[in-house]
């Protein structure tokens, strides 16, 4: 009996003293599985990775509080994806290939992707992003009680495995048992869902599918000319044509999914030159930029329940918001506390454009739809990687004084132009800050009722 407690006693003890665990990192090898002339070309099937290294804020400022969004991590194809490209891969079986060409492996490809579900590669992700999130402010954990993370993820199986994932990295990363309450999931399909934007009826995919497809059809012909060279030349003989530009697009896009659900760099990728890969992240660019982003007139208003919902928290105020705040959820301090330090809220690409165009990141007042414009600041790949996460810091400036915030997009200090006083470390007053958000606290210049207007499908997230 004295033995066991004995040994109880000096597993707790151990438990308590373990200040270093091991956490097994995987974002360091991510690199290595696709070069980056590849990985950075993905838009938002990329792998993540921080576009820069983290800098600590001014050591005069002390971090008061985090709020994350996060997208899920790395997952298999959707079921339109999966479909289409498996639509391409049949296509050139039936029509077979050169051997010798880089297409050669497609006759004897098997299809084994799953749909849509979060990879362990993508729990990694996640699991690596919580670590990092304690590792980095650990002094907002120092003392216990209470001050754990307050985790919500919309309700699909891939957020929720993210948010778990997160939270296990978190723990594991600061060497304590913190005893996290169950995940507050929203469902996906209920209205004024902050973290969903399949609340705004009337926004469609039509804009982003045409302005998309206008660049495809004027720029991926020469490649689909290419491509079609590897393929069997007595096939054309029968008047068929070969590869289209959605061929290509879908055998490119293959290479990001094949790589992360195999983790290892796929011979998809081995079709194409280095040169192509910009013409695929500008077409994904377009893709979100007219989706949910400044490109569709009825995109940023999707995240101004966010953005109001992340200005209570920063201002220890009640939420104000007209849009897709559920105010059930925000009224109750059970479901939206304010006594925390850290916030996590798992999401989904579409989402999260939306709600950094409603906050003014990114900005570009339109995209060409003819040309690659190569000084544009939306860069998808670089906003909405798989796990990809926005982080704002509340913090205190020299003691005593006024708070401040700090954004950073995959570790990317935010320049926040449109704060004024911004410092060039991009800290801003958190009063400068709330004043630049007016597109959101004037509930996005009634843009929300046009939400409403004709009732039409939403998009796919
Ligand atoms: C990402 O962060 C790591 C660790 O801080 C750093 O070594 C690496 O250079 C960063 N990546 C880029 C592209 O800056
Ligand atoms: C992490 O994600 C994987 C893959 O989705 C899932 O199987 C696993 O249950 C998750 N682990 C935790 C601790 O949530
Ligand atoms: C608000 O959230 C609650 C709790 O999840 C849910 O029961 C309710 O249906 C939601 N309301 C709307 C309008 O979506
Ligand atoms: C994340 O979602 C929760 C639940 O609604 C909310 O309380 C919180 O404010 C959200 N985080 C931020 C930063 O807005
Ligand atoms: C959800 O949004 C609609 C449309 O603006 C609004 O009428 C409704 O009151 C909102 N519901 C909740 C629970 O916030």
């Amino acid at each position: 009996m004295a033995a066991v407690s004995i040994l109880l006693y000096s597993i707790l003890i151990a438990h308590a003293v373990a200040v270093v665990p091991q956490i097994n990192f995987r974002l360091d090898t991510a690199p290595t599985l696709l070069p980056p002339s590849i990985a950075r070309n993905l838009g938002p099937y990329a792998p993540y990775f921080n576009a820069t290294t983290y800098v600590p804020p001014p050591s005069s400022c002390v971090v008061t509080q985090v709020n994350i969004l996060e997208r899920h991590g790395a997952r298999y194809p959707t079921q339109g994806t999966s479909d289409d490209a498996q639509a391409t891969i049949s296509k050139i079986k039936k029509i077979g290939v050169k051997v010798d060409s880089p297409l050669a492996f497609i006759a004897s490809y098997e299809w084994d992707l799953g749909v849509e579900d979060l990879l362990n590669f993508g729990a990694q992700e996640s699991y690596d992003a919580g670590a990092i999130a304690y590792q980095r402010y650990p002094s907002l954990f120092s003392t216990f009680s209470g001050q754990i993370p307050f985790v919500r993820s919309t309700s699909l199986p891939r957020c929720v495995n993210s948010a778990t994932n997160w939270t296990k990295g978190f723990e594991e990363a600061s060497g304590r048992s913190f005893t996290f309450p169950p995940l507050l999931q929203i469902p996906k399909k209920d209205y004024n869902n902050t973290l969903d934007n399949e609340n705004c009826l009337a926004c469609t995919d039509d804009i982003a599918i045409a302005n998309r497809d206008e660049f495809a059809n004027h720029n991926f012909v020469n490649l689909a000319s290419r491509l079609s060279a590897f393929l069997d030349p007595s096939y054309l003989m029968g008047g068929t044509r070969m590869l289209e530009v959605t061929d290509v697009i879908n055998l490119m896009e293959m290479c990001a999914f094949d790589t992360v659900a195999k983790e290892k760099k796929s011979p998809f990728c081995d079709i194409f030159e280095d040169g192509d890969w910009p013409m695929l992240e500008y077409y994904l660019d377009l893709n979100k930029f007219y989706g949910s982003g400044y490109g569709n007139p009825l995109g940023p208003i999707q995240g101004v329940g966010y953005i109001n919902e992340l200005l209570a928290r920063l201002t220890g105020n009640p939420v104000k918001d007209d849009t897709n705040t559920n105010r059930t959820l925000t009224s109750d301090p059970k479901t939206f506390p304010f006594d925390r330090p850290m916030y996590a809220n798992f999401s989904h690409d579409n989402q999260i454009t939306a709600i950094v165009s409603a906050m003014g990141l990114f900005h570009d007042a339109d995209l060409p739809t003819r040309t690659i414009d190569r000084e544009r600041t939306w860069v998808s790949s670089a906003i909405i990687p798989f796990a990809g996460r926005m982080v704002v810091e509340r913090l205190t400036c020299d003691a005593g004084g006024e708070a401040n915030v700090r954004v950073l997009v995959n570790d990317a200090v935010q320049s926040l132009d449109f704060c004024e006083g911004v410092t060039e470390d991009g800290l801003c007053t958190l009063a400068a800050f709330v004043e630049s958000q007016s597109f959101a606290t004037s509930g996005g210049d009634g843009n929300w009722d046009a939400c409403f207007a004709t009732p039409a499908k939403s998009h796919q997230t």
